[in-house]
């Protein structure tokens, strides 16, 4: 009989939960996948067993679909802990059709919470994001600031949905949660066999920069120089994804060796070192040895000029410190790219 941990992880297909089950691998657990592939691909499966030569169980759903969850869970007995990702995640899309992100995000938890409940899993790992933090006040953003009201839905599902958590923990005594709370994830997997691969064309500022630097856009918007910052472009806390998965192998650990302090926990994930987009640009186009084509429109709704982590508590309890510098970040970022396109 097997004596590894059985992990659930929802969204593992996509861009972190990807680099996450690589990680969980590496360190002996058996995942199990639930992905509905809205944005991502079943090839992923295979390349994380060329990564470390497991393949891991896949099952296609949308966590919407309670009954086809429930079969899953009974039939894939004795699972030890659930790792949420699946989710909604364009900023932009989220203004125009928020419906359907309270729909996807908030439904497809309180799916999975009701369904590992009647199965007594009681061990969860949410995947949040510093967009709770709003416009914070004081910087650098320890956990004890504030939270604020997410300026898109999409941050409000986030900002939700740890309500909601907070909630079960204190009327559940055996449910354990830890909420993970993202600063800026860029970069890949250094075998460039995993990496983010944004449906259409990217929000987010480094695959915008890595598709335009090999031709798919033309340019590059620089959304705003005139901030209150030193280069006048806005200032966040990158972190390399693997940096940022190891913590939650890490925050698996202390759940599942009943190390939590309390029953809900909440970490900030970043580097606690802050830099600019022209900081990003200029780092890119060292690794890249070539210019990217940008220029700088005006700012873009909802930026925050600055943001970024105190990671201290993680470091102190989860024993975690992100080790990657932003050089490192881009490289990888870069490579997966070029390989992507091949
Ligand atoms: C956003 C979300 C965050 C989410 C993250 C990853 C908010 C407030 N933030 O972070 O919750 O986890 O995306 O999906 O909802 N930029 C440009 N040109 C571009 C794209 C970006 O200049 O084409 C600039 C932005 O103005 C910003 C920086 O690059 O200053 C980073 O932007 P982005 O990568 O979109 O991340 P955030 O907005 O910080």
């Amino acid at each position: 009989m097997s004596s590894k941990k059985k992990i659930l992880v929802t969204g593992g297909c996509g861009y972190i939960g990807s680099h996450t089950v690589v990680e969980l691998i590496h360190n002996n657990f058996e995942v199990i996948i639930i992905d509905d592939l809205s944005n991502s691909s079943i090839q992923t499966i295979n390349n994380i067993e060329k990564i470390t030569g497991i393949k891991p169980l896949f099952c296609e759903c949308d966590l919407k679909n309670k009954k086809h969850l429930d079969n899953i869970i009974r039939y894939n007995k004795n699972i030890d802990a659930t790792i949420h990702f699946a989710a909604y995640k364009a900023v932009g899309e989220s203004v125009k059709k928020p419906l359907t992100y309270y729909q996807n995000n908030i439904t497809s938890l309180l799916n999975l919470l009701e369904v590992q409940s009647n199965y007594n899993i009681d061990n969860f790992i949410f995947s949040s994001s510093a967009t709770v933090y709003g416009h914070p006040k004081k910087l650098p953003i320890t956990e004890k600031n504030k939270t604020q009201r997410p300026f898109s839905p999409y941050g409000n599902t986030k900002k939700i949905a740890e309500e909601i958590l907070e909630d079960i923990a204190n009327s559940e005594k055996n449910f354990s949660c830890i909420s993970l709370r993202y600063f800026n994830p860029i970069g890949a997997h250094e075998s460039s066999l995993i990496g983010e691969l944004p449906n259409g064309i990217p929000n987010n500022l480094l695959p915008y920069i890595t598709q335009t630097a090999i031709g798919l856009r033309e340019k590059l918007s620089v959304f705003g120089n005139d901030y209150p910052t030193p280069d006048g472009t806005p200032i966040r806390d990158y972190i390399h994804v693997v940096d940022l998965v190891k913590a939650h192998v890490k925050a698996l650990k202390r759940q599942l060796n009943n190390q939590q302090e309390s029953n809900f926990e909440i970490f900030n994930l970043g580097t606690g070192n802050g830099y600019s987009v022209m900081d990003v640009i200029k780092t890119f186009e060292k690794v890249a040895s070539r210019k990217l084509n940008y220029e700088i429109v005006d700012r873009r709704n909802g930026d925050v000029p600055e943001l970024y982590a105190n990671a201290n508590l993680a470091k102190e309890k989860l024993c975690w410190k992100a080790e990657k510098n932003l050089e490192d970040m881009i490289r990888s970022s870069w490579e997966w790219e070029q390989k992507a396109r091949k």
